[in-house]
């Protein structure tokens, strides 16, 4: 194994000679739980998965239901539970609502339903269980031998249990949304039409592909950008002059009556907040949602540092490590510093993926790239304008060891709403 924070290496293995460095034979295994839609396919394969996949993600469809999905869930699902909060002093957790959020809009997105995980009262839910013991059980099956969690899983015991049982959660939610889809689409939202022709004619089985297509977009969707969010909160409301400049830019900028309460939701209104979506990218830079990947080599090589790979050598990306490195970002770069990102004329300064690797790099670059930023500023927007947020004094910050940077203890608040 070779862990890497050299930018020439990430560019070399996952575009330069992409083809050369797939996730590797072991993917299949340890993403089985996801389906055997993209996340865990390499290759031929892969590419002709993504190219119908990219088909979504561009279509005018797409673009038409981002707005109405996030202005649906923030309305009726962020503001009552966070006026909740409010109005009888709770303390809540912010990572929790915020996963709640993501999986909400991620679920309209793949199916057109509201999955209504974001009520007031936060009942527990069996998506959200089922998204953490899935990532937990990849985690394990990452660290330990093959032998060692296959056994576990013969034997029904220990994280491989709860992963099997997720995993037929996931399995049964997704069939569940959508026959009733089928059977009532008038009660569903529209959305996408991703129940393409186009997978069967590459082999897959049609019934199938939606229940892994849909898994594909929770496990993609939801936890990457709730990670994102709750660490921009942590470091906005741990640096109030910045969440101050973010009230302020919205106030400049959007049309809003003092004390009115507002939902944002429109993509053209969201793209002139540039100082938050610095923000956002700077919170990523610091803690990426995804913070190590990694790829396997089929031939051998000589990465651009020198260094030797042999065939079946895994190369490991060290995500976080790259977003802290002063060859990167320069002397300040462990600095909380939004104006990092933001150039003379005002505008955002384009980094290269293989610095920013937030959303990954190459070919296989996040396919929700744009969704999941214009997601992040419509909720972002919408809570600091609406509610003053204050983070419990002495709750610990940290972070869980995950294949998504989550917070251990999540995000302990208190909320003030700003227009009561
Ligand atoms: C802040 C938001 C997001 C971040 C930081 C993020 C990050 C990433 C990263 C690092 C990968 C590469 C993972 C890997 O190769 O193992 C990825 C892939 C992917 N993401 Fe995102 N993502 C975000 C939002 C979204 C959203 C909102 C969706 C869809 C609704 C989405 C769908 C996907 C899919 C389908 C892939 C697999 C692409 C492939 O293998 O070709 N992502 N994302």
């Amino acid at each position: 194994m070779l862990l890497t924070s050299d930018p020439a290496t990430l560019h070399h293995i996952m575009s330069s000679n992409f083809s050369n460095y797939p996730k590797g034979p072991d993917t299949k295994l340890l993403f089985e739980a996801y389906g055997e839609i993209l996340f865990a396919t390499d290759l031929e394969e892969w590419r002709k998965q993504r190219k119908i996949v990219h088909g979504f993600f561009d279509h005018h469809e797409m673009r038409i239901s981002t707005p109405k999905i996030n202005h649906e869930i923030i309305q009726n699902g962020l503001f009552p539970v966070l006026d909740q909060v409010s109005e009888q002093g709770l303390v809540a957790d912010l990572q929790e609502i915020i996963k709640r959020f993501m999986l909400d809009a991620t679920c309209m997105i793949a199916t057109g339903y509201n999955h209504g995980s974001l009520r007031v009262g936060l009942p527990e839910d069996r998506v959200l269980t089922a998204l953490h013991d899935i990532n937990h059980g990849i985690l394990i099956r990452h660290i330990f031998p093959e032998r060692l969690w296959k056994a576990k899983k013969w034997l029904g015991i220990g994280a491989e249990k709860k992963l099997c049982q997720a995993w037929e959660t996931l399995d049964s939610i997704a069939l569940e949304y959508l026959h009733k889809r089928k059977e009532n689409p008038e009660l569903f939202f529209q959305g996408i039409n991703y129940f393409s022709p186009e997978f069967e004619a590459i082999g897959l089985n049609p019934s199938k592909v939606m229940i892994d297509v849909v898994k594909s977009l929770l496990f993609g969707g939801t936890d990457t950008p709730s990670s994102a969010l709750t660490w921009f909160f942590w470091l906005v409301l741990e640096n109030p002059k910045v969440e101050l400049k973010i009230r302020g830019e919205i106030e400049a900028n959007l049309s809003t009556e003092k004390g009115e309460k507002r939902v944002f939701f429109d993509p053209d209104e969201l793209n002139k907040l540039v100082y938050l979506h610095a923000t956002l990218l700077e919170s990523m830079r610091l803690y990426p949602p995804a913070p190590f990947q990694s790829r396997t080599s089929i031939e051998s090589d000589i990465l651009p540092s020198g260094h030797r790979v042999n065939p079946m050598m895994k190369i490991v990306p060290c995500c976080y490590a790259m977003g802290r490195m002063e060859s990167i970002w320069g002397e300040d770069c462990l600095e909380f510093k939004p104006e990092r990102w933001i150039s003379e004329k005002g505008r955002i300064i384009p980094v290269p993926s293989n610095k920013f690797v937030a959303f990954s790099s190459g070919p296989r670059i996040c396919p929700g790239k744009e969704l999941g930023l214009i997601r992040l500023k419509a909720a972002a927007a919408s809570i600091i304008h609406n509610y003053q947020v204050e983070i419990l004094k002495n709750h610990p910050v940290i972070p869980t060891t995950s294949i998504i940077l989550n917070m251990k203890h999540g995000l302990k608040v208190r909320v003030t709403n700003r227009s009561a």
